[in-house]
């Protein structure tokens, strides 16, 4: 119960999917027109909202929509400013007992800003009602895409952020590595260019599947002997790599 008479609203967590307006589950849908505000997430550094142009066409004029700008800084400290501000506005709306979604692309559980506002909310309300509907995460739609398996029978799919780059792997105990048969990098971005290099040295470039802008209309997928690791360039923000060790 909120610290006033009214009784909290509830907040939703709702995957919206990679981006195509149609990949939204029915029950994300459903939940996005009942509630009274939809909360969506853009970068500090720029308004662009994955989320929220995937959910527009799907929602009235008159549906409340509110951005959030989240820091994308490595510095705990900064980002969690953001959280604390955005869990606030967010509270607000909780506190007048109005249902809220806050939408994420992909999944709210991956990597996902909602984990953060979630257990922020949660501190300062420990009894919010909170429900998640699961979205479709970046990596199966690129599966889809490159009519790649990710995974089958008893094989292994690790899931990794490059943020760090792949170094991981690489310093991996080899029976480890070995038993990866499959290996999804998200986040590549910026690191392209490292990450590239290591797989060169794990002789892995051309079992590599660069997906880009996935579901959009710019979509493109480069197959491992068309990548390239050497330029300065890096892809654009919405990329991932699908690494394939064994045929399939
Ligand atoms: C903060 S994570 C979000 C992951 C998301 N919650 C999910 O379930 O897929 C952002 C990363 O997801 C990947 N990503 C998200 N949408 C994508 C898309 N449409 N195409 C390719 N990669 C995407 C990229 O690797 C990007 O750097």
């Amino acid at each position: 119960m909120a610290t006033g008479t009214k009784k909290l609203g509830k907040l939703y967590g709702v995957g919206v999917g990679p981006g195509d307006p149609e990949l939204i589950t029915l029950k994300g849908l459903k939940v996005l027109k009942a509630v009274s505000y939809v909360f969506t997430a853009s970068s500090a550094k720029n308004e662009y909202s994955l989320s929220s142009r995937t959910i527009e066409p799907h929602l009235d004029d008159k549906k409340q929509l509110i951005n959030l700008s989240f820091s994308m800084q490595k510095d705990t400290a900064v980002r969690e400013k953001y959280w604390e501000k955005n869990s606030l506005l967010v509270l607000e709306k909780l506190r007048e007992g109005k249902d809220v979604a806050f939408v994420t692309v992909g999944d709210p559980m991956t990597y996902s800003t909602f984990g953060y506002l979630m257990r922020t909310i949660l501190e300062k309300e420990p009894e919010t009602d909170i429900e998640i509907i699961p979205g479709i995460t970046s990596y199966q739609a690129a599966a889809a895409a490159a009519k790649v398996v990710l995974s089958e029978n008893n094989q292994n799919l690790f899931v990794m952020s490059g943020v760090e780059g792949i170094e991981l792997l690489k310093n991996a105990p080899s029976d480890f590595l070995r038993s990866l048969n499959n290996i999804v990098v998200l986040k590549v971005y910026k690191k392209y260019g490292k990450i590239m290099k290591s797989l060169k040295e794990l002789g892995l470039v051309d079992r590599a599947i660069l997906v880009s802008n996935c579901t959009l209309k710019n979509e493109t997928i480069k197959l491992g002997p068309e990548l390239d690791g050497t330029s300065n360039q890096y892809p654009p923000y919405f990329s991932l790599l699908l690494i394939r060790k064994n045929e399939n």
